[in-house]
C-alpha cells in the first residue's frame, strides 16, 4: 500500500530569487492532482524538489510520515524508485530506439530482471500507451505525440507508485492532446493505487483529468480544489489564468 504525500512550507531559492516561498500540498491516494501557475513560478522545481532530484532550502516533503528532504543521499535513492516521472521535454535518449528506452528503467535498476521479463514489461507498456508496433523506432522518427507516449511508458514501465508529469501535453496539436490526456486517465484508471501530480498550462485538459487542482502564485499555493471549485472561484488571479484572459508580462 502506497504512502500519502504532504508538502508542508516548502522553500527554494536560487541565488536572491525565492522561487517556491512556503509551498503547502498534499496529494490524495489514488488521485490525479494538478498544479496550474504561470511560466516561471517554480512548477518544475516543485517537481524537481518532490522527486528528490533537488534539495529544497527550508520546509518538509512526508511521505507516509517520513520527511524525505532530510534524508542523506542514498536512502533518497530509494525513496527517488518509488516515482516515475516524465519530464517537460520527453528527454528520451536519441541514440536508443523506443523499446530500449523505455526498457531503460528496469536495466538500470532491476538489473537482475531476465531479459524475457524485461521485453515482457516493456511490450506490455507500450501496448498500454498505443505503441504496439513502435519499439523498433529510433526516437528521431516519433512524432511530438509519440515521444510523449513513449516517455509515459518509460515512466510506467516499473510500476510507480507515484507518477509525475511536467507539461506532457505542452506543444502537441488539439487531437494528440486529448489522446494524451485519455492516456494519463487510463493509465490512473489501469494501475490501482498511482498517486499522479501534472502541471499543467492547459485549462480543458485541467478540467477534464483532475481530481484537485492547486493553483501555484508567488511561491503559494493560492487556491486548491475540485475542477468545479475553480471554475467558481472568485479570486482574481485564479479567474485571470482560468478564464485565460491574460497571461501576463512574460517573465524570463
Ligand atoms: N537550477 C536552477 N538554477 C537557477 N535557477 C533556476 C533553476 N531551476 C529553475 N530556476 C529558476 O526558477 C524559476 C522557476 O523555474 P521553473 O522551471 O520551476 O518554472 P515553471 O513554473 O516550471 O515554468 P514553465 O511553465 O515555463 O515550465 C525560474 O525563474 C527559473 O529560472
Ligand atoms: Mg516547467
Amino acid at each position: 500500500m502506497s504512502d500519502s504525500i504532504r508538502i508542508v512550507g516548502l522553500e527554494k531559492s536560487f541565488g536572491t530569487q525565492k522561487v517556491l516561498q512556503g509551498v503547502d500540498l498534499e496529494l490524495p491516494l489514488g488521485q490525479i492532482t494538478v498544479v496550474i501557475g504561470r511560466s516561471g513560478t517554480g512548477k518544475s522545481v516543485l517537481l524537481k524538489t518532490l522527486m528528490g532530484l533537488m534539495r529544497p532550502d527550508g520546509g518538509s516533503i512526508l511521505i507516509g510520515g517520513q520527511d524525505i528532504t532530510k534524508l542523506p543521499d542514498r536512502e533518497l535513492l530509494r525513496v527517488r524508485n518509488r516515482f516515475g516521472m516524465v519530464f517537460q521535454h520527453a528527454a528520451l535518449f536519441d541514440s536508443m530506439t523506443v523499446f530500449d528506452n523505455v526498457a531503460f528503467p528496469l536495466r538500470e535498476h532491476d538489473r537482475k530482471m531476465k531479459e524475457d521479463e524485461v521485453k515482457r514489461r516493456v511490450d506490455a507498456a507500450l501496448a498500454d500507451v498505443g505503441l504496439a508496433q513502435a519499439g523498433h523506432k529510433w526516437v528521431h522518427e516519433l512524432s511530438g505525440g509519440m515521444r510523449k507516449r513513449a516517455a509515459v511508458a518509460r515512466a510506467l514501465v516499473r510500476k510507480p507508485e507515484y507518477l509525475l508529469y511536467d507539461e506532457p501535453t505542452t506543444g502537441l496539436d488539439p487531437i494528440m492532446t486529448a489522446h494524451v490526456d485519455e492516456l494519463i486517465r487510463s493509465a490512473q484508471d489501469h494501475t490501482e493505487g498511482l498517486t499522479s501530480l501534472i502541471i499543467s498550462h492547459d485549462m480543458h485538459a485541467t478540467m477534464r483529468i483532475a481530481d484537485k487542482v492547486a493553483m501555484l502564485h508567488e511561491g503559494r499555493i493560492i487556491h486548491e480544489g475540485t475542477p468545479e471549485d475553480f471554475q467558481t472561484c472568485d479570486h482574481p488571479v485564479v479567474r485571470q489564468f482560468v478564464d485565460g484572459k491574460l497571461e501576463g508580462p512574460i517573465q524570463v
